[in-house]
């Protein structure tokens, strides 16, 4: 497995991949990797001759410092984790090799980066789609992965590809979660063991919230889903949001749209969680 820092290393390493006909599946990540980021590269190596791997923090992302700052690094155990599972090239370039010079850019995705993150993280999809179509353009990748669990980013990304008129296939990849049901995440390392149990309530209670949708509306089903984390000390709900789920609008009837999704941000402690679960 080749670990590389530069895009110029890069690209040498893939013209020479291309002249071979080979290929590429790309799983761009932000590190501090876990079992949801391996099905991503297990998929890509199933289904493409090289695998590339990105580790970047991305700066143009974070709306609050101390997250930026506070973002877990494991740089050893990633590298072993990504050999372990056959990956080519890593690729872990420094922010100067991303950003030579400030990305003013500033996309619009219609609808679908205003409502639930987008709300609340001001300017966080701009980020990724910066940083996103700036990897593209680097690896030029002919498949590319991303985890449902950040439900809204793989919209936005998919979103961006049509805009740009890439030609890249962007391929979504179901949530991989805990024994506890607790979906899994780079974040999950700054709770505690007690709060990673408490946390564990989102999964059990969005699960619960599934069989309502025979008797209940979606207003009165995420209500109840609002109340019953917000009864659990050390959970905070900052959004539920049942969405259709190419639109990302809010709906009112079970009706209304033809696939169904639930997405949540909440607090645990300090450490701020995210899930979705679908309704139909
Ligand atoms: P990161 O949080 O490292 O996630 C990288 C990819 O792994 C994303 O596509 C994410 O949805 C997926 N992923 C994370 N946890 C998962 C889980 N439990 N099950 C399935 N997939 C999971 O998302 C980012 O980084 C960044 O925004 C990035 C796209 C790299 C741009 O900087």
């Amino acid at each position: 497995m080749d670990i590389i820092k530069t895009v110029a290393e890069l690209k040498v390493r893939l013209d020479e991949c291309r002249k071979g006909d080979k290929s590429v599946g790309f799983i761009p990540t932000m590190g501090a990797l876990h079992k949801g980021h391996g099905d991503l590269v297990i998929y890509s190596v199933k289904e493409n001759d090289i695998t590339v791997v990105s580790i970047f923090v991305n700066p143009t992302q974070f709306n609050n410092s101390d997250d930026l700052k506070l973002y877990p690094r494991t740089p050893e155990r990633d590298y072993n984790l990504l050999e372990g599972l056959g990956v080519d090239i890593v690729f872990t370039p420094s922010v100067s090799e991303i950003y030579p010079v400030p990305d003013n850019r500033v996309f619009d995705f219609g609808g679908l980066d205003k409502v639930m993150e987008g709300e609340y993280r001001a300017g966080h999809f701009n980020g990724v789609a910066q940083v996103v179509s700036k990897l593209f353009n680097i690896i030029l990748p002919d498949k590319a992965y991303f985890g449902e669990k950040d439900f809204q980013q793989l919209s936005i990304v998919k979103q961006l590809v049509k805009q740009l008129n890439m030609t890249v296939e962007i391929i979504g990849i179901p949530i991989v979660r805990e024994q506890s049901g607790l979906a899994m995440s780079s974040r999950n390392q700054r709770l505690t063991e007690e709060e990673k149990i408490t946390a564990s309530a989102i999964y059990r209670v969005l699960k619960e919230s599934v069989s309502m949708i025979t008797d209940y509306s979606p207003k009165i089903t995420s209500s109840h889903v609002i109340e019953a984390l917000n009864s659990i000390p050390g959970l905070r709900v900052e959004y539920f949001s049942i969405v259709d789920s190419d639109s990302l609008a809010t709906i009112s009837t079970w009706d209304s749209a033809k696939s169904i999704v639930g997405c949540i941000a909440v607090y645990c402690g300090e450490v701020r969680l995210i899930d979705n679960i679908r309704y139909k």
